[in-house]
């Protein structure tokens, strides 16, 4: 692919964000808003719930309950569509496969992951559903894992002893870790229970213990996630996993362990190479996906192979479908009626004009346990940047704020923990509140009191407890017991409200809306980076540490290496250390 290929218009220099005037025009407008209470919002308009509220493919986006009117809406609106953005042709260029991520001269193509069979998808001259960069295309490599995951399941994949593998074990960090293994969590009640799957990233040992501790070699098999087969994680954990399966297989010979290694351990990378050098067989033993599929957007290739296995190849079809029809959903429907479109505009209504630095996700759903932390780095590896897309000259960096702090926990346990912060504290935390009508797990009443909290926060948050409503209340009650008068305590026990929320509701978790959940975000997030100028697809932040790390390793191996020439603080921690190995 040449780089001609760029399309030159989108990557055209643009004016300054806070210079356009669509920018100027919703400046102007905060200054008159701002003070505006959702009480009064509700009360002058209250049927506001039926306007601010989208609804479509089983998914219900009710985002009223935001500090917006009519015209703060248009005035968003009018953003995402300021020509010098081009927001529809970022849009239209990722679809089609324009080399959006500049700075990696990548296509940016997770959209093709999940695009169906009979619909090509020509980029550059080939259809990538057959065929991509001259080997197998989207298709035949989830054919591939289908049929994987079948053998894995109906136990015909045998350890080097002969018995079925009963436990899969994905090694893996960042996106080759957090995708499989959030909607592996998420999935639970689709999985095949007899089999036993973990999820290994950390590179401190006890993870990787830890998930063997228990498990017969003889039925372990090893995934090994790296698009890169580079990062030192996932290849240091592998190394120790090989080692543990060759310790209990015992080969004689080298031919006998190599045959050890191919029953126990498949990668999933882009990097043939590495893989064969690892010691697995590229040509038998190898998932392949494509560069213009980026780690933290790779759920739908082979990274999602654990998952696969898991779940089978039919709930995978359908995480697929899910995601694909979001997809469309993104793709075709005018902004106004845009999820992801809506869901990005607000963010920057509080990011860049309240300047609230950062949002909660709150799953209403124990399975998605660990969806925060994936959205940690779909969102936060993608906007967390200063650097402009197209700069005009001498303004090479934005002066705007860019990608917010997300963070989160699952309710109600959150409720118990930071809440408290939510309500009554001096910082505001726009949230999303995600539910669903029915649960997998038909426990008593549990899921009823599950609702019944996720509506009562976000009603709380919105709207809270004013002095009268309290002090009628505390009347009522008495405050005796506290030792103050009603005067002393009423601050304390006071809500101010008017602090926003997105909720976000789908009938059930199943394969399908875990796969438009997800898109959502991949999709907000893009638009929000576009609007930013900053490119959500690459991630040279995290370059730094990694070489530093490499530069420090044989200082804390080996006492005897000199210590390299780094600040004194660094150095202090680093002899701290050495005395006490
Ligand atoms: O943290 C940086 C990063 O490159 C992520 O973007 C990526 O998901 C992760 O490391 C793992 O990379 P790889 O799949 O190449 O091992």
């Amino acid at each position: 692919m040449e780089p001609s290929l760029h399309n030159q218009a989108l990557f055209a220099p643009r004016p300054k964000l806070t210079e356009l005037p669509e920018w100027r025009r919703l400046q102007a407008h905060y200054a008159e808003v701002k003070r505006l209470h959702l009480r009064q919002l509700f009360a002058v308009d209250p049927q506001r719930a039926q306007r601010f509220w989208i609804e479509d493919l089983g998914l219900v986006l009710d985002y009223s309950k935001n500090r917006i009117t009519d015209e703060t809406l248009r005035l968003l609106l009018a953003l995402a569509e300021t020509p010098t953005i081009g927001l529809r042709d970022w849009i239209g260029a990722m679809f089609a496969g324009k080399r959006i991520n500049r700075t990696e001269n990548r296509a940016v193509l997770h959209v093709a992951l999940r695009n169906p069979r009979t619909r090509p998808l020509l980029v550059e001259g080939e259809d990538l559903m057959e065929q991509a960069e001259g080997g197998p295309g989207v298709w035949p490599v989830l054919d591939q894992i289908f049929e994987f995951a079948h053998r894995v399941r109906a136990g015909l994949w045998l350890g080097y002893s002969g018995k079925p593998i009963r436990n899969v074990i994905n090694i893996g960090i960042g996106g080759s870790d957090l995708g499989p293994a959030m909607a592996f969590e998420a999935l639970k009640p689709y999985t095949d229970r007899r089999l036993t799957v973990r999820f290994v990233s950390n590179i401190d040992g006890a993870h990787l213990s830890e998930a063997l501790h228990g498990l017969d070699p003889a039925e372990t098999l090893f995934i090994i996630v790296s698009k890169t087969f580079t990062t030192l994680e996932t290849i240091t954990n592998a190394q120790s996993a090989r080692q543990w399966l060759l310790n209990a297989a015992s080969p004689k010979t080298e031919e006998a362990a190599q045959q050890a290694i191919a029953r126990h351990f498949v990668a999933v990378s882009t990097n043939a190479e590495q893989v064969a050098a690892f010691g697995i067989d590229a040509s038998r033993n190898m998932f392949g996906f494509w560069d213009w599929v980026g780690g933290r957007y790779s759920l739908c290739s082979a990274v999602g192979l654990a998952l696969a296995v898991a779940i089978g190849p039919q709930n995978f079809q359908q995480l697929l479908q899910g995601f694909h029809a979001m997809d469309e959903h993104f793709r075709t429907r005018p902004f106004a009626q845009n999820m992801p479109v809506i869901l990005a505009l607000l963010g920057i209504w509080y990011n860049n004009f309240f300047g609230w630095p950062s949002y909660a996700v709150l799953p209403y759903d124990q399975s998605l346990a660990r969806f925060t932390a994936y959205l940690q780095q779909l969102d936060m590896e993608s906007n967390g940047k200063s650097a402009r897309l197209r700069p005009t000259p001498g303004a090479e960096f934005v002066d705007w704020q860019t990608g917010p702090i997300l963070w989160g926990e699952p309710g109600t346990n959150g409720q118990h923990a930071f809440f408290q912060l939510l309500h009554q504290g001096t910082k505001i935390v726009p949230a999303d509140f995600i539910g669903f009508a029915q649960s997998h797990y038909r426990l008593n009443d549990h899921h009823s009191k599950l609702l019944a909290n996720l509506l009562a926060q976000t009603e709380a948050l919105a709207f809270g407890k004013t002095r009268e409503e309290l002090a009628a209340e505390l009347s009522k009650a008495g405050s005796e017991g506290s030792g103050m008068s009603l005067e002393e305590l009423l601050p304390h026990r006071l809500f101010p409200g008017n602090r926003p929320s997105n909720t976000i509701l789908a009938e059930k978790l199943d394969p399908a809306n875990l796969g438009k959940l997800i898109a959502l975000y991949e999709h907000k997030i893009f638009v929000q980076g576009v609007i930013w100028d900053t490119n959500s697809f690459d991630q040279w932040g995290v370059e730094l540490g990694k070489q530093l790390a490499s530069k420090l390793l044989p200082a804390v191996e080996n006492p005897q290496t000199p210590i390299p020439s780094l600040c004194s603080s660094t150095q202090r921690l680093l002899m701290w250390l050495r005395k006490r190995r």
